[in-house]
């Protein structure tokens, strides 16, 4: 029998609010604090970026050292705090010659050059930490390749103090697995017995993600579908017959929300708060969102919402393809994003042509809220989406979502069913621009022309709940699994 109450140890990269460039960090912030409240003990460790101010953060007393194989020991300070809004304690090692850097993985030539270096360290410093604090963990939770490590590292060069440990990781996005030289093997100090075709090793790299899947108790991802997508060939990454050959440890548990960051009846970015009972206050959401992009104030045209990364996954191919055709007809499009040039540069230049299309490159997260309250619509037409939040976030603003049904797109929207009025929103299936164009145009269609079935299934939509309570009994499960597996080695 495994103990009830559990200690873990939460890795990531990213962590709302402290550090976000996509949906990771939104789990980070949430999950842990979901975990603690199902009675567990849990502290979250995350890299302290220069760009997290020290202010509100507490010094711990004592210097942590890190072993890095040739370059010896280094030094890192740690400072701590806790989740907004809970008493999960959150750990920021810090080092400045790793972290003290503008961005966060990039800057405009690419990924830093060391990265394989900077989470090296980082993954070796959480487990130092836990060793500094007395904390004895049940479970490491990795997240990503960035932590991917951590599970090997555990079981081999840390074994002495984690020797009763298990690990899972967890996918939150297939397509970057943490390539690079395999000189790396001698800074991660596991041996070079691990640099084999069933672990670490892929063509002549060092493949972190694939060695974590490997060396994990258990592996999950953010969403049944992609569970089972990313052992075909569409979606797996080249890793496919890997996953495939541990898919006997691998879960599907799909993404909660924080519904007190997502919610418009709380939301502080709003010009008014809503809710279903009170779905006037939308408009003025609307109205408010067309006034900040200067748009036409039109209450009656259906505007619809894009907020994303900029690049492949989010589809935005097929948007390039199919946008001018669709500002043909009576609608506004909002995007709000960052990401590849040409992207930036074609959708400025649309933007530029076209009056009902609006832009704003960058990151905004007062802009996302507003832009989930203001929209009718909401379109995300990924090529493959692990679970994608904003599509969630939506149902809850009662903004239809309109989807490619991959991942957790396709596990959380059902499609709009005329003759029965099922649904929550529309979905395609072709990754194609032709089958993006008429969906959208499908669901303009219904809101010009069934306006009640469109506000039953907004209705409908902001009902529903995601709830983290749920995900977390779901990794508590996952994790008695883990330890079931560490117990057999
Ligand atoms: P991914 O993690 O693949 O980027 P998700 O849908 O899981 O996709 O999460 C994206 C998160 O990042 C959402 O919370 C979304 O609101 C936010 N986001 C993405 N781009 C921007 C942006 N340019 N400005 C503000 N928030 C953004
Ligand atoms: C990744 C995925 C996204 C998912 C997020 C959080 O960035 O691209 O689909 O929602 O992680 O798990």
């Amino acid at each position: 029998m495994s103990k009830e109450k559990l200690n873990i140890l939460f890795a990531a990269a990213e962590v709302v609010p402290f550090a976000k460039t996509g949906g990771l960090a939104d789990v980070a912030g949430a999950l842990p604090k979901a975990l603690k409240e199902l009675g567990h003990e849990i502290i979250v460790v995350m890299p302290r970026y220069y760009t997290i101010e020290l202010q509100h953060l507490e010094k711990l007393p004592a210097p942590l050292g890190v072993p890095m194989g040739v370059m010896g020991e280094l030094w890192a300070a740690v400072y701590t705090a806790t989740l907004p809004q809970s008493d999960v304690k959150i750990y920021f090692i810090d080092y400045e010659h790793y972290f003290g850097r503008s961005n966060l993985y990039e800057d405009e030539n690419g990924g830093y050059h060391d990265n394989d270096n900077r989470f090296i360290f980082f993954s070796k410093a959480a487990l130092q930490l836990c060793k500094m604090l007395h904390f004895t963990p049940d479970i490491i939770h990795a997240n990503d390749w960035h932590t991917a490590a951590m599970p090997i590292l555990s079981k081999t060069r840390f074994v002495h103090d984690f020797a009763y440990t298990a690990s899972v990781l967890t996918i939150h996005n297939l397509q970057h697995q943490g390539s690079f030289y395999k000189g790396l093997m001698d800074v991660m100090e596991i041996g070079w017995e691990h640099f084999n075709p069933h672990e670490f090793k892929s063509f002549d790299s060092v493949n972190l993600l694939k060695g974590g899947i490997t060396t994990a108790d258990a592996v999950t991802t953010v969403s049944k579908k992609y569970a089972q997508e990313i052992q075909t060939q569409e979606f797996g990454f080249g890793l496919q017959e890997h996953i495939k050959a541990h898919a006997h440890k691998l879960f599907g548990i799909l993404n909660g929300v924080d519904y007190k960051e997502w919610n418009p009846s709380l939301d502080k970015y709003l010009i008014k708060n809503y809710d279903f009972d009170a779905m006037d206050e939308k408009k003025a959401c609307k109205k408010d969102l067309q006034c900040h992009f200067a748009l036409p104030q039109r209450e009656d045209v259906a505007l619809i919402g894009f907020v994303g990364r900029l690049v492949e996954q989010k589809g935005i191919g097929l948007l390039s393809s199919a946008i001018n055709g669709l500002l043909d007809k009576d609608i506004q499009v909002v995007m709000l994003g960052t990401g590849e040039k040409w992207a930036e540069d074609f959708f400025r230049e649309v933007a530029y042509h076209r009056e009902n299309f609006v832009l704003h490159i960058g990151y905004s997260n007062e802009l996302a809220h507003k832009i989930e309250a203001g929209c009718d619509m909401f379109l995300m037409p990924s090529l493959f989406e692990p679970c994608g939040l904003n599509q969630i976030y939506s149902l809850r603003y009662g903004t239809l979502p309109i989807v490619r049904a991959a991942g957790g797109l396709d596990d959380t929207i059902v499609n709009f069913d005329t003759q029965h009025e099922h649904g929550n929103g529309f979905k395609f299936y072709d990754a194609t621009s032709e089958a993006l164009y008429y969906t959208v145009l499908w669901a303009i269609d219904i809101y010009y022309r069934d306006k009640a079935a469109f506000e039953r299934m907004q209705q409908k939509a902001m009902h529903e709940h995601f709830s983290w309570k749920d995900a977390a009994k779901e990794y508590e499960k996952v994790y008695r699994f883990a330890i079931e597996q560490r117990r057999k080695i």
